[in-house]
Parts: C-alpha cells; structure tokens; sequence
C-alpha cells in the first residue's frame, strides 16, 4: 500500500522564485510527493479542483508550458495564460494585482529575474518562476527527481556540468548540493557562472568551478550540459559556437566520466553544438526520464504550495 501523505502543519515554501526559496526540508517533500504522484496519479485527480494558475511567458516553452498545463489539469484545477512580455503595457505589479484576483498561482518565464521577484513582491499568491536569465528551478526539481530514482541516495554523487554556466547550471548548483551531490561546473574562460550564485552555493555544499572538462568529469556519475546560446542571446551565436566548440558532450568527452554515468540534458537540445546526434540517443541518455519528471515534480510542487 503507499505511504500515507504528510500532512503539513505550516506552509514549506510560499514561492519558488529561486532554488533558494525551497529550503531542504521543503524539497525532500517535493522530491517525496513527486515519486508518489508519479506512481498513483489517480490519487491526486481532485488535490486542487477549482483551482487556477495564470501562465506567463514572455519567452518560448514546450516543457514547462504543457507540463504546467497537464499538471493543474491532472489535479483538478486550470489555467490560463498570455504570452508577451510583462510589464510593458502596464507595471508589473499592477499585473501582479490583477492575477492575484482571478488565480491561485501565477507561473512566469521572463527574461529579468527582476520581473519574477516583483510579481512575488505584489502578489498575495505564490510565484514560481518557469525560467528567468538567473535561474529554472523547476528544472532543477525534475533533474534531482531523475537523479534520485537512476542512483537512490544522492550523497557522495557527482554531476558534471559542461557548457554555459547559465540559469540551468545556477539552478542545478543551487539544488543539487543541497542533497549531498559535488556539482563540478566545466565552462569556457568568460563563460562562467555567476560569482555570487558560485559563492552561495559552495556554502551549501561541494562545488567545482572550472575551465577543465577533464577535472570536471572525473569521478563523474552524471553529465549534464545545456545549449550554448540561450533564448535573448541568438546575437552572440557564432561567438558561442567558436568558444565552446572543445565542450561538445560526445563520446569521447563522455568517457572522461564513470563507465555507468549518465547523459542530462534539460532541452531543448541543439544536435551538433552542445551535444552530438549518438550521445542524445544513447542507452545513457536519461533526458526524456527528466522531461517527463517536469510533470510530476511540478504536480508535487503545486500541490505544497496551494494545496
Ligand atoms: N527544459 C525546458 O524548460 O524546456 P522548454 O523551454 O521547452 O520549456
Ligand atoms: N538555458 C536555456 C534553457 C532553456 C530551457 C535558455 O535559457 O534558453
């Protein structure tokens, strides 16, 4: 029979606008939650019924988009969504009152993470940030939760980060650490990821921060990398192209790691730049093991923070 559900006494969390805002405690029940709707979703069809998120994307999404669609659909509740950028046609934190008003929860992608911070500064309903040019916590989520169940206990594991030290790689130290993993971050000279997220996570665990591919696999139980020109930077394509050319994740780089490590990426994935075309499609490729877990693990969020 499965496990009863912990009944919470006090909120966890009220918002996800950063990794940060999940403490530990908050996200072992995440990670919990999610395995258990993963395994009996029927148990979950009414958790949020009458329920209502409002979807906000100034950018392009498949996963996150339909993942938080399906979610609130598959609890009971809807959504609804706009596609633009917010804060033009009106102060963010007017959006924010309005949203507050009609929904339960206001999912944004944004371009600042200056944008998502007013939205939980004005709103009196959770905000989770669906991927801003700082983090993708929900993300993160869906990554530890695919970790989790190739590797049981995540103590003492390593994952290897190979690529832009973007919001990706900021989110994945910020989570990763926090359940016992060395997250080693392998970038171009310039490439690197943001100091004060670097800093913040090497307090909360062990981190590596290199131009190294060949520090940063060794040891390696897990290799992620992510697209080298992220949504807002198409201007700097070839640039990028030219520079992380030597931190292609294919087989040769690939067999810098353990024999039974596995390939993460959170894609869309651009064939050719950050990954090869036999890499995405080998037996050790797990990244639609983690699209699917967007689902769940944002089901299981959603459920902490309204349900
Ligand atoms: N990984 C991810 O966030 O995918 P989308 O950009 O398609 O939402
Ligand atoms: N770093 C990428 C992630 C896309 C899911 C971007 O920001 O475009």
């Amino acid at each position: 029979m499965a496990a009863p559900i912990r009944k919470i006494a006090k909120p966890l969390a009220q918002n996800l606008t950063s990794d940060l805002d999940l403490p530990v405690e908050a996200l072992q029940h995440v990670l919990d939650l999610a395995g258990q709707i993963k395994r009996t979703p029927s148990r979950f069809t009414k958790a949020l019924s009458g329920r209502y998120l409002s979807l906000l994307f100034e950018k392009p999404s498949l996963r996150t988009r339909l993942t938080f669609e399906l979610a609130i659909k598959q609890l009971g509740g809807d959504s609804v969504s706009h596609a633009g950028l917010i804060g033009e046609r009106e102060p963010v934190k007017d959006v924010a009152r309005n949203l507050e008003r009609w929904t339960q929860c206001i999912v944004a992608r944004v371009f600042s993470q200056e944008t998502i911070d007013q939205l939980a500064q004005w709103s009196s309903v959770p905000v989770i940030n669906a991927l801003s040019d700082l983090y993708h916590p929900c993300q993160a989520l869906a990554d530890v939760q695919t970790l989790r169940e190739h590797f049981g206990h995540l103590e003492g594991r390593k994952v290897a980060y190979v690529g832009d030290g973007n919001n990706v790689a900021h989110s994945l130290m910020l989570t990763a650490t926090r359940l016992g993993m060395h997250v080693a971050v392998a970038t171009p000279n310039g490439y690197e990821p943001n100091a004060g997220i670097a800093a913040q996570a090497a307090q909360l665990g062990t981190v590596t921060v290199t131009n190294s591919t060949a520090e940063a696999l060794e040891g390696a139980d897990a290799v992620y990398t992510d697209v080298w020109t992220s949504m807002g930077q198409e201007a700097e394509s070839s640039e990028r192209q030219r520079a992380f050319a030597p931190y292609q994740v294919n087989a040769a780089l690939f067999a810098q790691a353990k024999p039974d490590a596995i390939f993460m990426h959170c894609l869309p994935a651009k064939r050719g730049q950050e990954v090869d075309d036999a890499m995405m499609e080998s037996p050790r490729a797990a990244v639609f093991d983690q699209a699917e877990n967007r689902l769940h693990a944002q089901k299981a969020l959603l459920v902490m923070l309204l349900g």
